[in-house]
């Protein structure tokens, strides 16, 4: 049997190799960090508040307004024309939060293939909003063959654009939580000689195949895992308080009690491991079930 092989991803590569794409969606990402900073107005766009991520849930709105709109304009006939274009309305109005929110993602990535994918996907999505923006236009002036011209062209776009979201969250794993597939430590396994570690200094430590970050104060041991949730950031290597420990990548800090998250951009918790000291031995278990919010 042959494998089956994409016609799609020739054009998925050459869009990933792209130093163009790549180039301006840094410029973007840039401007957008210099404007939104890291602070309350971030977190808004990234789903912190909710604790999951804000894109997916608005594209719903977008995408599901502009294709009910569309379907109208080719089946619904001239009774649903009213109808069709509140829905053109909702779809624009909509697109700027939903834009928003994706620009926010697209500062966050830090691979440059998937940035230029991310950038492919943005620019489609400003192809998208321009030909429902001229649609709409010509809804008001009358112009129904042009208006349902330009929201079928729309249409395919927002399929192309739809397409390589899809192929960033489905294959890239880009905004997945970077510890979803990390399997829980069942039983009690050594992970470090406590006197190995060094009073308030991360250490990053391998424990049956799972990468940990473990912080030792006084006689007691913190374990989380070490990956951050939000894109994949080394904890080992950030900054520390009182109670939490700060990602070096996009500064989001995680309690170091729990793993909750206290800054985001992160919206998932950092798991968490049980700990004890048994003659001498650092061991962890966990995350358990119960812990996995
Ligand atoms: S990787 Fe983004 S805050 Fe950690």
């Amino acid at each position: 049997m042959d494998p089956i092989s994409s016609w799609t991803d020739p054009a998925i590569r050459a869009l990933e190799r792209s130093d163009g794409l790549n180039a301006m969606g840094k410029w973007v990402s840039n401007t957008f960090h210099r404007l939104v900073g890291t602070g309350r107005a971030k977190e808004a766009l990234a789903g912190t508040w909710m604790a999951h991520p804000a894109h997916p849930m608005l594209t719903d709105v977008t995408i599901g307004a502009w294709t009910s709109a569309a379907i109208l304009d080719v089946l619904g006939g001239e009774r649903a024309r009213p109808g069709a274009d509140f829905l053109a309305g909702i779809g624009i109005l909509s697109a700027v939060p939903t834009a928003l929110t994706g620009l926010s993602d697209l500062t966050d990535i830090v691979d440059p293939e998937e940035r230029s994918l991310g950038t492919a996907h943005a620019l489609a999505n400003v192809g998208t909003l321009a030909l429902w923006s001229l649609s709409y236009v010509a809804r008001k002036a009358g112009s129904r063959r042009a208006a349902i011209g330009l929201s079928m062209a729309a249409s395919a776009v927002m399929t192309g654009a739809g397409f390589l979201g899809g192929h960033l969250s489905f294959r890239k794993g880009v905004g997945v939580d970077q510890t979803a597939f990390d399997p829980p430590i069942e039983d009690w396994t050594a992970a470090i000689a406590m006197d190995e570690l060094k009073d308030g200094q991360p250490r990053r430590v391998m424990v049956a195949g799972r990468n940990l970050f473990l912080l030792r104060r006084g006689e007691r041991v913190h374990a989380l895992a070490n990956r951050c949730t939000h894109r994949g950031g080394p904890l080992h290597k950030g900054s520390l308080d009182d109670d939490g420990v700060t990602c070096p990548w996009h500064l989001s800090t995680f309690r170091l009690e729990d793993g909750s998250v206290l800054r985001g951009p992160a919206t998932a918790p950092q798991p968490t491991y049980r700990v004890r000291i048994s003659e001498g031995q650092v061991e962890v278990r966990g995350p358990d079930r119960d812990d996995l919010r």
